[in-house]
């Protein structure tokens, strides 16, 4: 198994150290457009390689090193500047790294999985698609599942239930648009715990990345993680269920847009997406995240 992190950031190489404390792969190759830095990378991260029960082979390329992937990871992006940007404000400038790598990349690996983190993910999975033309079940964005991890966290400490218990769901756009879907236990969300509860928290997650990115400038361990979470159910065909950017297949008469819904996802990517039952209003909910990752796709000329 053979994984590129293509971008070794902040972001970049927070993936790349979860990778070694855990290897998923046989083979670890970091690409960044500052080749001194990937390098110190590989050194710094064979170094922790070596107290770790590994054989991962952790070196430093470029996009011909890359060749044969079997999963891309994708975090190259200008910088945030400001923290308090919206993740759709670095849409064109971000757009214009991924026509000169992506092309390039899938021709070297067109049997890769395709692993889209770079913001605003949902519109950029969609032209990673695009660009790569690989198949929508191998092109797949970190999507809303660093927000559902957060929202099941937040719950998880005010119910004092494990969130692995706590079927919660953001779904939709990886940013202002998003929307909760959730039940708790097995039970029915609301009749849980008070509707302002979920309000309340549900709040406090879709600002979570802009408050952390304040403090600290940046977010990169729950976006890190997040990935690996993708990155192993791939790697051992886990089939998980998780909430993660992918191209709509036509599900509440919504296409030609990548958005988040509980999709499952095995050694070949995605093999089902699930079309939740959801209310009216998670529905309407639903299709205004698709207005605005759709607005943001047309801004770009994809
Ligand atoms: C996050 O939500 C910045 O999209 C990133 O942490």
């Amino acid at each position: 198994m053979k994984i590129t992190i293509v971008g070794t950031g902040k972001v970049g190489s927070a993936i790349a150290f979860a990778a070694t404390v855990n290897p998923p792969a046989s083979e670890l190759l970091l690409v960044n457009r500052n080749r001194d830095k990937a390098e110190g990378d590989a050194i710094d991260l064979a170094n922790a390689s070596a107290m770790r029960n590994s054989n991962m082979r952790i070196r430093a390329g470029d996009i011909a090193d890359s060749a044969g992937s079997d999963i891309l990871i994708f975090t190259a992006s200008v910088p945030y500047g400001d923290p308090n940007r919206k993740r759709s404000e670095l849409a064109a400038d971000n757009r214009a790294i991924l026509e000169q790598w992506i092309p390039p990349l899938a021709k070297a690996s067109p049997d890769a999985i395709l692993l889209m983190v770079s913001n605003p993910v949902d519109a950029l999975t969609y032209a990673a698609l695009k660009l790569s033309g690989f198949p929508p079940e191998r092109v797949i964005g970190t999507g809303t599942l660093l927000d559902s991890v957060r929202y099941r966290a937040l719950l998880s400490a005010e119910l004092e239930i494990h969130p692995d218990d706590i079927r919660a769901y953001i779904l939709g756009e990886h940013g202002d648009t998003q929307f909760a879907a959730h039940s708790v236990a097995m039970t029915g969300g609301e009749r849980f715990y008070p509707s302002d509860t979920s309000a309340r928290l549900f709040r406090k997650t879709v600002n979570m990345g802009y408050e952390v990115s304040a403090m600290k400038g940046f977010t990169n361990y729950g976006i890190a993680l997040a990935t690996m979470t993708i990155v192993d159910s791939i790697v051992y065909d886990l089939r998980h269920t998780m909430p993660v950017s992918v191209l709509i297949d036509g599900f509440l008469d919504v296409d030609e847009v990548c958005l988040s819904l509980p999709a499952v996802i095995g050694r070949q990517g995605v093999t089902r997406v699930l079309h939740p039952l959801l209310s009216d209003e998670e529905q309407a909910a639903f299709r205004h995240s698709a207005d605005a990752v759709k607005s943001c796709i047309a801004s770009l000329g994809t």
